[in-house]
């Protein structure tokens, strides 16, 4: 008779809402997990700030460890499961415990990825060690596997996503209840939505994180979370997200990662995308990435990108490529072999939809589209609104120029005497 298969042992630290999501199938599923592993897979260790709080799971099998450092460095422990958050102080301090004791690590930790992915990788793989963190990104969407393992034999032109629900949801909020911005905002506040740090989330920085970690994976480049251009979504107001549906698109806060000639570009900002494309439909809290191979074409991934369940489950599948010997770099080869990113000075020529409030002036249009022109920027369809007062909104459509030539025109705008107020510039992604 062979010996009885080795428990892998997890230590889990952080038993909020996604580590108690962990615990919760570890002891629902531990038959299946077995089955489909071939050994159990078990907890021995927890550990969190407050042991008295009330958890809604039955933790008394389990040492408890004041330190999360002690915990990952435990002999008893062989994946470390990270589940804390922050990048700075005990979640990376006990990843790195945790990999320099020789244990694999967990993590749904996109913040620690974003700032420390390069220096955790080469730490990992020189020491024969795996960092697996599928619920860093788009939670239950399971996209860095499909990115390392199942299009691994493409070569990818673009990736794109609605990686924040919260954002999703406000935008989405607003436009269907007709809501301003500040009014969803604390809306949102209220249900729980927002991060401690709204502008994590408003701002676009938790989405930008998750975007670098798939840049990385994508172009085979060093994660580069400083080289993303950051835009939130605080800038839109009802009207634009009215304006833009009147012209067939949906305002998303989209990121999107694409090499080109000019280097990496890395972008999350507010876009309009075609109302009818599959990003277009996304509704409320959702999560969507959209990825381009050059031999598979374009795929389209959607599913909760937060939450206990979803993001338990991609945790698990991580414990379970363990468990069943799966071992892949960190970013899908090896650490030492990811280029330094060339980041694009100029993003890819898009369309642009831009709008401004027009003073009611004789001649004011033509004064538009000759400011436009000599920043090269062309007008591919205009409509101007009826006005209450002494100004009246206009939209413009552009044809496919760039960021850059748009900034000139903009700044140029004051200068023609008929532009009253901040115009609103907004990439159309052509998706
Ligand atoms: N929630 C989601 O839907 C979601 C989705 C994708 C990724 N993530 C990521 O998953 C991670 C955890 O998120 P979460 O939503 O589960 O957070 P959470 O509910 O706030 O839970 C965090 C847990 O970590 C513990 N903790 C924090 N600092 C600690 C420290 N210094 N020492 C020991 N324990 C510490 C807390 O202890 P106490 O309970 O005692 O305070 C708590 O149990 C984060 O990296 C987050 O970005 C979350």
């Amino acid at each position: 008779m062979s010996a009885p298969a080795q428990p892998l042992r997890l230590g889990i630290a952080g038993l909020g809402t996604v580590g108690i999501g962990v615990v919760k199938i570890v002891q629902r599923h531990a038959e299946m997990l077995t089955a489909r592993t071939g050994r159990p897979v078990t907890i021995t260790a927890v550990s969190a700030r407050d042991r008295t709080k009330n958890r809604d799971a039955d933790l008394s099998a389990y040492a408890w460890e004041t330190d999360p450092v002690a915990l990952a460095t435990r002999d008893d422990v062989d994946v470390f499961v990270e589940l804390m958050g922050g990048h700075e102080g005990t979640a990376k301090d006990a990843t790195i415990a945790a990999l320099n004791a020789g244990k694999d690590v967990v993590t749904a930790n996109k913040a620690l990825l974003a700032h420390h992915g390069q220096e955790l990788a080469e730490l990992a793989e020189g020491a024969g060690r795996v960092i697996r963190y599928e619920a860093a990104v788009a939670g239950g969407i399971p996209v860095i596997k499909s990115l390392t393992e199942g299009l691994a034999g493409n070569a990818i032109r673009r990736v794109m996503g609605v990686m924040n629900g919260t954002c999703n949801y406000i935008l989405t909020r607003m436009e269907t209840a007709g809501l301003p911005y500040d009014t969803v905002f604390e809306e949102a506040r209220q249900l729980g939505y927002l991060e401690a740090d709204p502008n994590l989330d408003v701002g676009g920085i938790d989405a930008g994180h998750k975007l670098s970690i798939l840049a990385a994976i994508a172009f085979g480049t060093k994660v580069s979370f400083d080289n993303v251009v950051l835009e939130g979504i605080g800038c839109i107001s009802i009207d634009d997200i009215r304006r833009a549906a009147d012209m067939g698109y949906k305002i998303k806060l989209l990121g999107v990662a694409q090499m080109t000639g000019r280097g990496l570009e890395q972008r999350m900002t507010p876009c309009l995308v075609p109302a009818a494309s599959p990003l277009g439909q996304l509704q409320g809290g959702t999560n969507m990435v959209v990825i381009e191979g050059d031999s598979v074409g374009q795929i389209v991934l959607r599913g909760a990108g937060a939450g206990e369940g979803p993001t338990a489950s991609a945790v698990m599948g991580d414990v379970l490529d363990i468990a069943r010997g799966l071992r892949l770099p960190t970013f899908g080869q090896p650490a030492t072999s990811l280029a330094d990113p060339i980041p694009a000075a100029v993003s890819a020529p898009a369309p642009f939809y831009l709008r401004l409030q027009l003073v009611d002036k004789p001649g004011a249009l033509a004064k538009i589209a000759s400011a436009l022109g000599d920043a090269g920027v062309s007008i591919s369809r205009m409509r101007q609104y009826g006005h209450a007062d002494t100004t009246a909104p206009v939209l413009i459509v552009t044809h496919k120029t760039t960021r850059d030539a748009i900034d000139v025109a903009i700044a140029a705008l004051p200068g023609t005497g008929v532009v009253d107020g901040a115009p609103v510039a907004l990439r159309i992604e052509e998706v």
